[in-house]
């Protein structure tokens, strides 16, 4: 894309290492007992399909999509499913992994929607965070990595759809 500058933030080698780091927390929290796994698209697909390689227990995988309701600008901070999970999730330890948390109003609101299902317990992951952007108070089990209040890119995350194959995280600034 035009115009665009990136400035690399997290290298690749650091977010492998870090998420072997989680795999290996969540393996020791959950060992012997199954886990449903549950990325949020799109944008935690490369952290999750990472992530699961780390865990070392028995799990099962699944998927959401959600989506904000936006003026055009700003979100709302309105959230709606656009596509839920494919199977019950009763009685069962889900893990909720998505890519980041910038208001915090994505993952409370999946809490609430997964809670309503009666799990056995909800843990959440998310390979970013930003503590400055937080609306609401938002507990994360598991974070890849606290980073400053300005638009990041690749391992999954877009701009306007693009930059999702960076395999590592970009800032991006205009250089108009
Ligand atoms: P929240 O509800 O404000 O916490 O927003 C969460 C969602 O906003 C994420 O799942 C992303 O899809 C998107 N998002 C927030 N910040 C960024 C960013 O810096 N880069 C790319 N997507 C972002």
């Amino acid at each position: 894309m035009e115009n665009l500058r990136l400035s690399p933030l997290i290298s690749e080698e650091e977010i492998q290492e870090r998420v072997r780091k989680i795999g290996a927390a969540i393996t020791d929290k959950f060992r012997g007992q199954e886990l449903v796994v549950v990325g949020v698209l799109k944008g935690s697909f490369m952290f999750y399909a990472d992530l699961i390689r780390a865990i070392d227990t028995d799990l099962t995988c699944d998927f959401c999509a959600v989506s904000s309701y936006a003026d055009g600008i700003v979100s709302s901070g309105e959230v709606k499913v656009t596509l839920d999970l494919s199977r019950s999730i009763r009685d069962r330890n889900v893990i909720v992994v998505e890519d980041i948390v910038d208001t915090g109003l994505t993952m409370n609101f999946l809490k609430r929607h997964l809670a309503v299902h009666k799990p056995k317990s909800i843990t959440t992951a998310s390979l970013l965070i930003k503590p400055d952007a937080l609306k609401e108070k938002c507990d994360v089990d598991f974070v890849g990595f606290k980073i400053p209040n300005d638009f990041v890119v690749g391992y999954g995350l877009d701009y306007q759809g693009y930059f999702r194959n960076l395999p590592y995280i970009a800032q991006v600034s205009n250089i108009n």
